[in-house]
């Protein structure tokens, strides 16, 4: 059996999808339910040169730019395309120049019948967003690489570029979608890449991502079969580790929004299938005590949230500003009753939190220790019945 490295991994993976640019190859398509509406106006050769395994592009929102990782021959940028509409943008990246030439080929075709040009494609590795391998490549026609020296000022260039001219610049997109990729980028890199999706999100955007994992490791033998490799199979993380890495990456608010029920395929008892995950950028940032609190609705007796807030169904949790303004938004609203105070703290006067306070917050403390009304029934009576 031919055993991959991990540089031969990646050749393996651009000449198997060079090759899938020039014509379609089964074995590499996965079924996939799309809008068909959607796919309505994209031309039949990206359509058939399809190679994703789920459909990140239907948790995209209108005015969004969006970044596609390893965008093929354009289709789930196309389909985005249509939902941002014209005050959106989307972006693909590949490595891939024959996959490039048919996205960009199209894409003026797309144009026309949308009515708007509002998707372009780079050329990237997704674990080095930073850098552009298109300048890249003119520069190195111009000097190419003929002794260690001049491969050292490659290097220097790279890093050069990656400062000046960032292929996606740091914290530049509202949502990364990927479909069917990720798994194809190098043990090693596997790091980083997580860290490049990170970058380039602003605060308060989001990964939307389709990738195929597996229920077991994949043995280490498997690993080194550069065809399982660029086939989808062996690179795919094992999927509690693939939200794992999300975590690790300092993402919050991580979810399955998919998993496939039947795998893909499987091999030597391994189940690869494949799932779609949500993760969301932006709880960096200070504390502020606005005293402000949470109860959480249920129906679990108890959670943990990713900064270590453990919330008991139906206590009044003392929040911070940051945590209180995370929960009131996707993907935790629905789980919470949101309780302000009676008298709002100025956030010019808000206090540091303090983190060595206790966690239920007494609701004297939101309505002030001088607080005496007395109330009459609230007017619920006229139309309705109330007790
Ligand atoms: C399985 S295909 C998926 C293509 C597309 N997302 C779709 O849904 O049809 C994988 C694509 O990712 C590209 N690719 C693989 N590894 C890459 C990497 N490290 N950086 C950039 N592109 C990569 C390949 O060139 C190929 O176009």
């Amino acid at each position: 059996m031919p055993t991959t490295t991990p540089r031969s991994a990646e050749s393996s993976v651009t000449s198997r999808y060079a090759a899938a640019a020039k014509a379609p190859e089964a074995a590499l398509c996965c079924p996939v339910e799309y809008n068909r509406d959607l796919l309505k106006i994209i031309p039949q050769e990206v359509i058939e040169k399809d190679y994703g395994c789920g459909d990140p592009s239907r948790y995209v929102k209108p005015g969004e730019t969006v970044l596609d990782l390893g965008s093929g021959t354009g289709k789930i940028c196309f389909i985005a395309a249509q939902v941002v509409g014209a005050q959106g943008r989307v972006i693909g990246v590949d490595m891939t120049d024959d996959m490039l030439e048919v996205a960009r080929r199209n894409a003026p075709v797309v144009a026309e019948r949308l009515g708007y040009a509002n998707v372009e494609f780079r050329k990237g590795r997704i674990q080095d967003l930073g850098l552009d391998l298109e300048i890249l490549d003119a520069e190195l026609k111009q000097h190419p690489i003929a002794t260690a020296n001049s491969f050292l000022r490659a290097q220097e260039l790279a890093a050069d570029l990656r400062v000046k001219h960032p292929l996606v610049p740091t914290e530049s997109v509202d949502v990364v979608v990927s479909n069917c990729v990720l798994n194809l980028v190098e043990s090693g890199d596997k790091r980083q890449l997580f860290q490049e999706i990170f970058r380039v999100l602003r605060k308060g955007g989001r990964a939307v991502i389709s990738d195929i994992v597996s229920d077991e490791d994949v043995p280490h033998v498997m690993q080194q079969d550069p065809t399982l490799w660029s086939g989808c199979i062996s690179g795919a993380l094992r999927e509690d580790q693939f939200l794992k890495a999300f975590e690790e990456a300092g993402f919050y608010g991580i979810r399955l929004l998919k998993r496939d029920a039947q795998p893909w395929q499987t091999v030597a008892g391994i189940e690869f299938r494949s799932v779609t995950v949500e993760a969301f950028k932006g709880k960096q940032g200070d504390c502020l005590e606005l005293n402000q609190s949470v109860v959480y609705r249920g129906p679990f007796r108890e959670v943990l949230d990713d900064d270590g807030h453990r919330l008991r169904r139906g206590e009044r949790v003392a929040v911070c500003d940051k945590t209180f303004q995370l929960y009131s938004k996707l993907p935790y609203e629905e789980h919470f009753e949101f309780i302000e105070p009676l008298v709002p703290v100025k956030p010019e006067e808000a206090k540091p939190w303090d983190s060595g306070r206790d966690h239920l917050r007494h609701p004297r403390e939101t309505k002030g220790v001088d607080y005496h009304a007395n109330t009459s029934p609230s007017q619920c009576c006229d139309g309705g019945s109330c007790c």
